[in-house]
């Protein structure tokens, strides 16, 4: 899995989304297709977003809260 240890933040448009949960997207926070090609047995956070604004997706995949960060990146443990 290729997790990133920081959420991504920035703005979101009002629209339908679908978001990457597996890692591997050469797109995050977007679903690239990815999790099918490498069968990563993920598939993607659909999601509605009905407010313009900037949000904080979870890239690590620990959030309890996914597609959304809820911090739990700052509990892991440190990087070798
Ligand atoms: S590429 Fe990660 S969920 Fe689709």
């Amino acid at each position: 899995m290729a997790y990133d240890r920081s959420p991504w933040k920035g703005p979101l448009e009002p629209g339908t989304l679908a978001l990457c949960a597996c890692g591997e997207s050469s797109d995050k926070p977007y679903c690239d297709g990815s999790h099918a090609r490498l069968q990563t047995g993920k598939t993607p956070h659909v999601v509605r977003v009905s407010e313009a604004k900037t949000y904080a997706i979870c890239m690590c995949g620990t959030s309890d809260n996914r597609p959304w960060c809820d911090g739990s990146h700052k509990r892991l443990p440190a990087a070798d």
